[in-house]
Formats: C-alpha cells, sequence, structure tokens
C-alpha cells in the first residue's frame, strides 16, 4: 500500500515573470508504507521544491500529491491533519528554534495538535529519549545548546507530533561525521518505534547506502531512477554522467575487484567491505593451512 503517490506533478516558481521557473517537472512516485527513501541530486534538481509538496507548503502548478489516497487538496480544512501526519523538517531546522526551553520548543507542536498536557509531556519525554536529549537539558534555553544539539531539537519538535511520515531536508548539513551519524540513527530509532515512513534528503551518497532502503535521484526537476540502493548503485556509470558518484567504498572495491580481489559488486558501506575483506583474509588463511 501506499502512504504517497505523486501524480504527474509539476512546480514553476515566478509563473508569468521573466524568472520563471520550472523545479519539478511531471514527476510520478510512489512511496510504500513503512520505506525509507534517501532522496538525492544535485542542488538545484529540485529536491526541495518536491518534498514541501508532499504536506501541503507547495500547491502543485499540474499534478496531484496523494496522502492514503486521498488528493491533500481536495479538501482545504483537511490540510492541518495533512501536516500532522507528514512531518516535515527543513533544512537548518535550528533557525526555527524560538522558545523558552528546550522543553518548550518540543512541545509546541504536540500543543498546537490540541493534546492534553499529560500526552504532551509523554511525548516530549519519550522523543527526548530517541534523540539523546537528557531531562536536564529539557529546562535549558535552548540558545545555550551547541549547533548540533539545536538540531537535534528542531528535529524533536516535528517528531513529537508523531507523524507517520517524516522527512528531512538535508538533516546532517554541516555536521561532522559523527553527528552526522548520530542523527542518523536517531531517526532510525524514531523508524523504528513508530513504524514511519522516511523521506530522507541527503548529499552523501554513502550516509543514503547506510541508512536508507530505497533512492531517488532527482535530475534537473526530473526522476532519474528510484530503485533500491542496489540498483541505483549498480548505475554507476549512468550516475557518473549525471555528475553523481555512487559512494567511495563502492569505487574502492570496484579498483580491488579489478585488482583480481574476489570481492562482491554490491558494495556500498565501509562495513560492508570490512566483512568481505576480512571473509576473504580469512579464506586466504584457511588456504594456506593456517
Ligand atoms: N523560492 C524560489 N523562487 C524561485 N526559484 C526557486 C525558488 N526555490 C527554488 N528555486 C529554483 O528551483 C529549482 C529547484 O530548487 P530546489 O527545489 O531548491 O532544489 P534542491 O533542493 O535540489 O537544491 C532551482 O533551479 C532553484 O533555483
Ligand atoms: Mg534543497
Amino acid at each position: 500500500m501506499a502512504v504517497i503517490e505523486v501524480k504527474d506533478l509539476t512546480y514553476r516558481y515566478g509563473i508569468g515573470t521573466p524568472f520563471e521557473k520550472t523545479a519539478v517537472d511531471h514527476v510520478q512516485l510512489t512511496i510504500p508504507t513503512g520505506a525509507y527513501v534517501g532522496i538525492i541530486g544535485h542542488t538545484g534538481s529540485g529536491k526541495s521544491t518536491l518534498i514541501q509538496h508532499l504536506n501541503g507548503l507547495l500547491q502543485p502548478t499540474e499534478g496531484t500529491v496523494m496522502l492514503d489516497g486521498k488528493d491533500i487538496w481536495a479538501d482545504k480544512a483537511e490540510m492541518r491533519q495533512v501536516r500532522f501526519r507528514v512531518g516535515l523538517v527543513f533544512q537548518y531546522p535550528e533557525y526555527q528554534i524560538f522558545e523558552e526551553t528546550v522543553f518548550r520548543d518540543i512541545a509546541f507542536g504536540p500543543k498546537n495538535m490540541g493534546l492534553s498536557e499529560d500526552e504532551i509531556h509523554a511525548r516530549v519525554k519519550e522523543i527526548a529519549g530517541i534523540v539523546g536529549i537528557s531531562d536536564d537539558m529539557l529546562e535549558h534555553s535552548p540558545f545555550l545548546l551547541s549547533g548540533g544539539q539545536k538540531r537535534r531539537v528542531a528535529i524533536a519538535g516535528v517528531m513529537a507530533m508523531r507523524p507517520e511520515v517524516l522527512i528531512l531536508d538535508e538533516p546532517t548539513a554541516g555536521l561532522d561525521p559523527r553527528g552526522r551519524e548520530e542523527i542518523l540513527c536517531e531517526i532510525d530509532l524514531y523508524r523504528k518505534k513508530t513504524g514511519a515512513t522516511i523521506l530522507l534528503v541527503s548529499h552523501s551518497m554513502e550516509d543514503v547506502a547506510r541508512h536508507a532502503e530505497h533512492i531517488l535521484v532527482m535530475n534537473k526537476g526530473s526522476v532519474f531512477c528510484y530503485d533500491t540502493v542496489q540498483r541505483v548503485f549498480s548505475r554507476a556509470g549512468e550516475l557518473q554522467k549525471i555528475g553523481l558518484a555512487v559512494p567511495q567504498i563502492t569505487r574502492v572495491c570496484a579498483a580491488l575487484r579489478q585488482n583480481g580481489l574476489a570481492i562482491d559488486e554490491n558494495i556500498y558501506t565501509v562495513e560492508q567491505a570490512k566483512e568481505q575483506l576480512l571473509k576473504l583474509l580469512r579464506q586466504k588463511g584457511v588456504n594456506r593451512g593456517c
């Protein structure tokens, strides 16, 4: 069953002005319930524009966006519910923090939903646990936190609405590798606990390879390809033609293969490469009778 279906979506900025620009061009897309889709593509390929349609922040110039089989624009009174069900974390969400305490900032969304104080409290605590915010920190001013922690608070604020579809626009941009991995693991944990569908826009092939199950490649406003991680990365040559590269470790393994090492073709993460190399080393050990 598809939670989101995008039918022939086109979006143009600045219609009727000299700056008119088709940012999303006849996109068809089906997101199965519970999927984890990584969205990659160059700057300007239409990723942010596309995802802003999925919770009704942008209205299609042409085409439809369906949530659970219903056009989200069919009944405007329903849009509030759509925004609660499809949570969107913008790029650099830390700039949208404004409350006096971390607790209040995370509670802002659930409060808007009209939940009881008890429920709000329970949700803030649960989500704080998922993103690693201590009880102590909940009472601090968010403005005293580090950049990475602020971003966590902002992500937690969207998660606290318990969206069934969680969309994140480059949530790891500007963070160091450890900060990146932590946030991605927290997203995994949210998914595990809630069964939510995840859409992750990312610049990093490595991050997408490690966490997503499907990849949507956008190119010049169109879907270049949309398939499993394995099948998308098996098209390395085509990706290279549009200036995108498969993960670095995939290229390293390809070079090793060319040099005669019997290493699998489907290696996308350092962990997979490590396993393979250890296996080969062990086999070599056995062959030598060690
Ligand atoms: N607010 C806007 N007004 C006019 N053009 C825009 C606006 N936002 C984005 N664009 C243009 O739309 C295209 C797609 O942009 P965007 O969706 O932000 O791509 P991405 O997120 O992949 O970088 C780009 O050519 C960009 O310049
Ligand atoms: Mg963008």
